[in-house]
């Protein structure tokens, strides 16, 4: 496949950094991806939004603009397979000489980008849906998971307590009890009609599905949609529970734990969700 690598399109096999990037030493960098489906892109300007606040707050200096970001995203479309692509952008602070832990003045950032191949979006349908069952844990990650950041560790090991059981993703809990996320999702909440998800805070990336399917189902539905805190105690007695993120779109959780999450099936309010999210997601 062609990839974006500083400026330069060419076959990913010949796209070298130096291992003296900070990207590679202290995952220092902030990423983004980017659903397109058929060409066209899911929440591109809150997309690239979000990672020039996340480059502005750890510092990274970067002159690209939104067009800049369009044309790349274009391109890549353009020089690969066709279909639905997953868009991948990554910035380092870049490659220094020597490796120490401050901020180095006067180099450049390392600009990589490229695609992939994602599921098609899911059909508002509770027969055809992909499901899940997930497994939970104390949330382990640091404290600033409001940022994009591509260390990913903390997030690698808990997707990973997911993978050892034969589960597909964990959910995650503060120290409280209260919901965070999970380890590559949002995560939302339905009892009785009622749509929760966590209040945005430095304890949860602030997903642009997430955004999107709020300002959707306030603008398109009848729900009551909260943001605020959500007891675990809560989590456990819902009659829905659901992940949101670019390559999922809205998916329902159908075992939490090894029990059922409602009546153990694809939920209703599900349903008209992810209907309406596929209807005006663009
Ligand atoms: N994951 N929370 C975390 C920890 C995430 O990594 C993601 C996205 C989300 C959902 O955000 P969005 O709706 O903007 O995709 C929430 C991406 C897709 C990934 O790392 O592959």
């Amino acid at each position: 496949s062609i990839v974006f690598l500083n400026g330069e399109y060419l076959p990913q096999e010949q796209a070298k950094i130096s291992p003296m990037d900070r990207g590679f030493l202290f995952g220092d960098g902030i990423y983004e991806v980017v659903p397109t489906y058929q060409g066209e892109a899911v929440g591109f300007i809150p997309h690239i939004e979000r990672m020039q606040s996340g480059l502005a707050s750890i510092g990274i200096q970067l002159d690209y603009t939104v067009e800049d970001w369009q044309k790349i995203i274009q391109t890549l479309i353009a020089k690969n397979e066709s279909g639905n692509r997953g868009i991948y952008l990554h910035v380092s602070r870049g490659t220094d000489t020597k490796r120490a832990h401050a901020y180095p003045t006067g180099i450049e950032p390392t600009v990589f980008a490229f695609s992939f191949e994602i599921p098609p979006a899911p059909a508002p349908d509770k027969e055809g849906v992909k499901t899940f069952n997930v497994t939970s844990s104390e949330d382990l990650r640091w404290k600033r998971c409001n940022i994009k950041s591509t260390s990913l560790l903390g997030n690698v090991m808990h997707y990973q307590q997911s993978q050892d059981l034969g589960m597909q993703e964990t959910i995650l809990f503060n120290q409280q009890q209260e919901l965070t996320e999970a380890s590559s999702c949002n995560v939302f909440v339905v009892k009785n009609n009622v749509i929760a998800t966590p209040a945005l805070d430095n304890q949860l990336l602030p997903g642009v599905t997430r955004k999107l399917l709020l300002a959707i189902l306030r603008e398109h539905s009848s729900f009551k949609v909260e943001e605020r805190v959500i007891t675990m105690e809560e989590v456990r007695d819902a009659d829905e529970l659901w992940l949101t993120s670019s390559s999922k779109e809205v998916a329902p959780i159908i075992t939490l734990d090894g029990t059922p999450v409602g009546n153990g099936s694809v939920g209703d309010v599900w349903l008209q969700a992810q209907a309406l999210f596929s209807q005006y997601k663009y």
